[in-house]
């Protein structure tokens, strides 16, 4: 790589890095006047946050999942598996016609970004942008999944497979009102989540909210889960906080930058 390419990424990962920062409401920079900090006054302490609960210290304790109907779930499993590509997936899931979200969709949203990428991104249903558009995460939450990824110099749109993202969702179709999907709309959705991981065959996932918590590790409880790595379809798996949850709890991005160099770290090592 040339010098005139480090400087160039270095710039674009500096801008990412201050867009987060920003992100993160930083409205100051360090003034040029040291700052005597012995001379100001106590900062006043914050509760304690509860203790955590030691059953959940290595990995979030599973709670059951209410079961689909068998026959739905048998259903699923015989389209996904018959799937030999991401087409014949697609094609799979639009032939497909036991789950009640796809009669009040106006789309089937697949997948977005690079199918080589070293990351797959895995998010809950579409909303109103993305049941339009056809494309997931294309709203106010995906626009802030953009900036969250480019801030460790990912992005849906890179060619190259090592900065590359690729993106898709457990529910292909908008649940009404954006309510959450239905254990049993999860269960019946998992075959051709699980086929579509094995189809792109990524070498990390990241499961942004509950319900690809519930979907891949069969967990419910992301705050608990954030941050742990674990293991799904023999690959290592992130769970983060959604975007959406995000915008409505900015003090929970500080946690996120965590995830998100943790992740930067596990691509690197
Ligand atoms: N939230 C998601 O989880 N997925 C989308 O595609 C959009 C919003």
């Amino acid at each position: 790589m040339g010098i005139e390419t480090d400087i160039a990424n270095d710039w674009h990962a500096a801008l990412a890095a201050l867009a987060w920062q920003v992100e993160l409401g930083v409205s100051d920079i360090v003034g040029e006047t040291p700052l005597d900090r012995y001379d100001l006054p106590e900062p006043v302490k914050p509760a304690p946050p509860p203790p955590p609960q030691r059953a959940s210290a290595v990995a979030p304790m599973p709670e059951p999942v209410a079961a689909a109907p068998d026959a739905a779930i048998h259903a699923a499993s015989d389209a996904a598996n018959r799937a030999t590509s991401r087409d014949g997936l697609r094609d799979a899931l639009a032939a497909f016609d036991l789950c009640e979200l796809k009669k009040g969709a106006r789309n089937l949203v697949f997948c977005d970004g690079n199918p080589n990428a070293r990351v797959l991104v895995l998010g809950e249903a579409p909303g109103r942008e993305e049941d339009l558009q056809g494309r997931p995460f294309v709203g106010a939450a995906g626009q802030l999944l953009d900036r969250m990824f480019a801030a460790i110099g990912l992005s849906r749109n890179s060619p190259d497979p090592a900065t590359a993202l690729y993106i898709t969702n457990v529910m292909p179709w908008r649940p009404p009102q954006n309510r959450d999907p239905s254990p049993d709309e999860i269960a019946m959705m998992r075959p051709f989540v699980e086929r579509h991981i094995t189809l792109v065959d990524p070498d990390v996932i990241v499961v942004m909210g509950n319900t690809p918590l519930q979907a891949l590790l069969k967990t419910k409880g992301i705050l608990r889960a954030r941050g742990t790595w674990a293991q799904a379809l023999g690959k290592p798996v992130l769970p983060m906080a959604h975007p959406a949850y995000l915008l409505r709890k900015p003090e929970a991005k500080r946690e996120a930058w965590a995830d998100l160099l943790s992740l930067q770290a596990k691509l690197r090592g």
